[in-house]
C-alpha cells in the first residue's frame, strides 16, 4: 500500500475575518475549524500529518496538540510557499500527499477517501477536489481543455471575465504524488496579481510535463466552503448544524426545532432522546436513551444518564445519573457528579459536588465543594459556606441526613448519617449521626406588643 501524508495549511493571517482570534481557530459548532479538518484527515490511514503554522502558531499547536507535526511559515507568501515549508520532512518520501486548507471545516473524511481512490485508480500525479458553485466568486476556477482534461486553476483575482463565469471551483483540497509535488513547487513563481506563490500553479506545471492530472467533483458544494470572512463562517455553522442534527434525527433522536438546536460534532445522543428548542450541547457530551433536554439548556462536556430531564439549565463537565431531574434554572458547574434519581431544582447551583442516589436539593441552594451522600434532603435556601476568602473547604453530608431550610453549613464541616439540621441553623461544628442540631437564637414572643405600640403612637 502507498504511504499517505497530509499537509494542513493554517498559516494565513485571515485578515478578512477582522478578528483577534486566528482564523482557523474560529469555531464551527463549537469546534475550531482546523480541528474539524484534522479530525477528518485522521479517518484516513496517514503516516504523517503536518500543519503549517504562522500567525498564532502556539495557539494552533495548543489546539491540535499531538495530533500533528508542525512547521512554521515565517512569512505568508502564498499557499505554494506554505506547502514548501514541509519539504524537510516530506521531500524524500514516496507516496501520496493530501493538501487541505485549514479553513474548510465541512470537508469529510469520506470525500477525502473518494479523492484518494480516484487518484490511485487513475495513477495521477495530482487530483483536485472540485465542486460546482452557484456563486463561484472568491474561489479559484478550474480551467479544462477541449478534451475535458484539467489544464490549470486560475485565481479569482487573476481570472478574465470569461474565466470568472466558470462555476467549477477549486476547493483547495488536493492529493499529489509526493515527489512530483515538491519537484513542481520549486518552479512555482509569484508572478500574479497577488504576488503570491500559488499552490494551484503546481497543476499547470505537472500538466506541461504531460503528467496525469485528475479532478474529482464532489456533489455537495457545502463540503468545499472555504471560510474567509464571518459571512462564510455563519454559512458554515448553519450547514454543519444541519448535517449534525440530521444525523441524530436519522438515528432516533427527536429534535423539536432543528433550526434552534446547536449540537457539537462529537456529542453522542441515544435513542428516543427529545431535545427542545434553544439548546446548545457541546464538547464531549453523551446523552443516554429517553432523556429530555431543554428547552433552553446549555450542556458542555457532560455525561447524562437514561430518562434524565434537564430543563432551562446550564451544566458543564459533570456526570449526571439516570432519572435525574434538573431545573428549571439550575446550574451544574464543573466536576460535579449526580447519582441516580437525584433532584436539583429551581435556582440551585452545584459546584464540584457529588450527590449520592436519590438526594434532593429542590430549591434555591448553593452546594459547592461538597460530598452529599444518598437519600439526603437539602432544604430550600441551604448554603455550603465553602470559601473563607483564601481557601475552599469541604462540606460532607452523610447518607439520609435532613438539612432544614435556610441553613448555612460552614465548611469544613460534616453532618453525620441520618442527622437533622433545624431550619435556619448556621452549622460550624460537626453534627453527630442521628442527632438534631439547632443553631439559631431562640424565639422570644412579646405578648401584647401591638397594643403597646398603639398606645405609644397616641401620645
Ligand atoms: C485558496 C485557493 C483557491 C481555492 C480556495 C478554496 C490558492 C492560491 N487559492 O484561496 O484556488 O478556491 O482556497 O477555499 O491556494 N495559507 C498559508 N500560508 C499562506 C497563505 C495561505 O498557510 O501564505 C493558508 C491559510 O491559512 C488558509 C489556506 O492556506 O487556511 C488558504 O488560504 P486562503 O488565503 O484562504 O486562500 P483562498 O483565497 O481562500
Ligand atoms: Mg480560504
Amino acid at each position: 500500500m502507498t504511504n499517505r501524508y497530509a499537509v494542513v495549511l493554517a498559516a494565513g493571517q485571515g485578515t478578512r475575518m477582522k478578528s483577534k482570534l486566528y482564523k482557523v481557530l474560529h469555531p464551527v459548532c463549537g469546534k475550531p475549524m482546523v480541528q474539524h479538518v484534522v479530525d477528518q484527515l485522521n479517518t484516513l490511514n496517514l503516516q504523517e500529518l503536518i500543519t503549517v503554522v504562522g500567525f498564532g502558531a502556539e495557539k494552533v499547536q495548543d489546539q491540535l496538540g499531538e495530533d500533528s507535526h508542525y512547521v512554521i511559515q515565517e512569512e505568508q507568501l502564498g499557499t505554494g510557499h506554505a506547502v514548501l515549508q514541509a519539504e524537510d520532512i516530506l521531500a524524500d518520501k514516496e507516496g501520496t500527499t493530501v493538501v487541505v486548507c485549514g479553513d474548510t471545516p465541512l470537508l469529510t473524511g469520506k470525500t477525502l477517501q473518494k479523492l484518494l481512490d480516484q487518484h490511485d485508480e487513475q495513477k495521477a500525479k495530482a487530483t483536485i477536489l472540485t465542486a460546482h458553485a452557484e456563486d463561484p466568486s472568491g474561489y479559484g476556477r478550474v480551467i479544462r481543455g477541449g478534451n475535458g482534461q484539467v489544464e490549470r486553476i486560475v485565481e479569482q483575482k487573476d481570472a478574465s471575465e470569461e474565466e470568472q463565469a466558470i462555476q467549477e471551483i477549486n476547493t483547495g483540497t488536493y492529493c499529489f504524488d509526493n515527489a512530483a509535488l515538491f519537484e513542481a513547487l520549486k518552479n512555482v513563481s509569484n508572478d500574479n496579481v497577488q504576488g503570491e506563490y500559488y499552490l494551484p500553479d503546481v497543476i499547470e506545471i505537472l500538466k506541461d510535463q504531460a503528467e496525469v492530472i485528475s479532478a474529482y467533483q464532489t456533489p455537495d458544494f457545502s463540503e468545499s466552503l472555504g471560510v474567509n470572512d464571518r459571512v462564510a463562517l455563519s454559512k458554515a455553522e448553519k450547514l454543519m448544524k444541519q448535517r449534525i442534527n440530521e444525523q441524530h434525527m436519522r438515528s432516533g433522536v427527536t429534535i423539536v426545532d432543528p433550526e434552534q438546536t446547536y449540537i457539537g460534532p462529537d456529542v453522542k445522543i441515544g435513542q428516543d432522546v427529545v431535545i427542545y428548542p434553544g439548546c446548545v450541547i457541546e464538547g464531549d457530551t453523551q446523552i443516554s436513551d429517553d432523556a429530555v433536554v431543554g428547552p433552553h439548556s446549555t450542556i458542555t462536556d457532560c455525561h447524562i444518564g437514561k430518562e434524565t430531564v434537564v430543563k432551562q439549565s446550564v451544566a458543564a463537565n459533570s456526570r449526571i445519573g439516570e432519572r435525574v431531574q434538573i431545573g428549571p434554572f439550575a446550574h451544574i458547574r464543573p466536576q460535579s457528579s449526580l447519582g441516580d434519581d437525584v433532584k436539583v431544582g429551581n435556582f440551585v447551583e452545584v459546584k464540584k459536588a457529588s450527590f449520592g442516589d436519590g438526594s434532593k436539593a429542590s430549591h434555591l441552594s448553593y452546594i459547592g465543594d461538597a460530598e452529599v451522600g444518598s437519600g439526603v434532603n437539602i432544604g430550600c435556601g441551604t448554603i455550603t459556606v465553602n470559601y473563607d476568602g483564601q481557601n475552599k473547604h469541604l462540606t460532607t453530608i452523610e447518607n439520609d441526613a435532613f438539612i432544614g431550610c435556610n441553613s448555612n453549613l460552614i465548611a469544613p464541616v460534616t453532618v453525620g448519617e441520618g442527622a437533622y439540621v433545624a431550619a435556619g441553623s448556621t452549622i460550624n461544628e460537626d453534627v453527630p449521626a442521628e442527632a438534631l442540631s439547632i443553631a439559631r437564637s431562640r424565639q422570644t414572643n412579646k405578648e401584647g406588643y401591638a397594643n403597646k405600640m398603639k398606645s405609644i403612637k397616641k401620645d
